[in-house]
């Protein structure tokens, strides 16, 4: 068994660190509040703030991880464009952080990064293509990745727009929102012309912890086999549920809180086919695993969402808080 510290606690540090409880592996997470979702709470959790070297130390000292995994945020790429500086003091300078606690202990890490590094020009890019970050949260990002890359036994892997059932999320997905609405017959309103590549959670958590187990440095990228567009998607959705895809309307980007997005926010990998590890690891396709995750809504009750967390820093506020009336006016992956 390792120990494994995770910093974050929220969708994805949540499924990645079930998953290495699951494999045998000793868990911590590490955020600034309480974990929150059905994913995380039950797992051994330690308060940290990235941003505060002080606190990082404490916590890789108290853990003494032989395997780290960063996940954490801000992953609100709104709130990053309106605050870049914040944005570089949690993504880059907190790497900068990990990486100088963890020095002299022989720790691997694992940096969740993503698509924004990219302009977002081409259809879609792999590891070799050259970076040109899309907005302040991708140059952060980039800056993080370059801060842990130096620090030595890395691997970043890009992650494409995560998707599942994600009821209880701290931003629930593009997914799970455009279920919500449409399972009801509600309509949504999407941004036009944004391209994805969409990830299952759980290729997600399994890429992250075979490439974790394994001695593999550099970068990785992680996207879905399909390339498309979010009206495509969530009408697609729409016909899942066997209601009128005209509910799924399409909007200009540019008036959505998805404006500072890359046109094509989409990856794919060079590398991946050529690592053992990831052998049987193919992610599944959007349309398949629509239909599943349909199939099976019951995979988490629907909790009411609450307006307010009590212990929300004033800051990040606004993401906590999601108003499903305002659907796509908001930030979320
Ligand atoms: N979801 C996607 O589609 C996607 C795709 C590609 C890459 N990623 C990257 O993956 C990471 C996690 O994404 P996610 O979707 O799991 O986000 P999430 O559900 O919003 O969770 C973010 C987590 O980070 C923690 N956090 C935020 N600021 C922190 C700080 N200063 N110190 C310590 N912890 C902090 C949050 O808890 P507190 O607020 O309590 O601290 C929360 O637990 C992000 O870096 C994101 O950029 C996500």
């Amino acid at each position: 068994m390792t120990r494994v510290l995770v910093f974050g606690s929220g969708y994805i540090a949540g499924h990645v660190g079930t998953r290495l409880t699951r494999l045998g592996h000793g868990v911590v997470l590490g955020s600034r509040r309480r974990p929150r979702t059905p994913e995380s709470r039950g797992l051994r959790w330690l308060p940290v703030d990235v941003a505060d070297p002080r606190q990082v130390r404490t916590v890789v000292d108290a853990v003494r991880p032989d395997a780290v995994v960063a996940a954490h945020g801000p992953s609100d790429i709104t709130w990053c464009e309106a605050d870049p500086a914040g944005a570089a003091a949690v993504h880059a300078a907190g790497a900068r952080h990990v990486v100088s606690a963890l020095a002299g202990r022989p720790a691997r890490t694992v940096l969740i990064s993503t698509d924004n590094v990219f302009a977002g020009h081409a259809d879609s890019c792999t590891e070799s293509d050259p970076t040109e970050p899309a907005n302040a949260y991708g140059r952060a990002k980039l800056a993080a990745e370059a801060a842990y890359l130096a620090g030595g036994d890395t691997l970043v892997l890009r992650v494409s727009l995560v998707y599942g059932w994600d009821r209880a999320g701290l931003r629930p997905n593009f997914f799970t929102t455009c279920a919500e609405r449409l399972a009801v017959g509600a309509p949504v309103a999407v941004p036009d012309e944004h391209w994805n590549t969409p990830v299952l959670i759980d290729d997600v958590a399994a890429w992250t912890t075979a490439l974790l187990d394994s001695a593999h440095t550099g970068v990785v990228h992680l996207g879905g086999p399909r390339r498309l567009s979010r009206v495509r998607w969530a009408r697609h959705i729409a016909t899942t549920y066997g209601v009128d895809p005209a509910l799924v309307t399409a909007v200009p980007q540019g008036d959505t809180a998805y404006a500072c997005r890359p046109r094509n926010a989409c990856l794919h990998s060079e590398r991946a086919a050529h690592l053992p590890e990831l052998r049987g690891l193919a992610p599944v396709d959007v349309f398949a695993a629509d239909a599943a995750l349909i199939a099976a809504p019951a995979g988490l009750p629907a909790p009411p969402r609450t307006p307010t967390v009590p212990d929300a820093p004033a800051a990040l506020d606004a993401s906590a808080a999601f108003d499903a009336s305002a659907v796509f006016g908001r930030d979320q992956p």
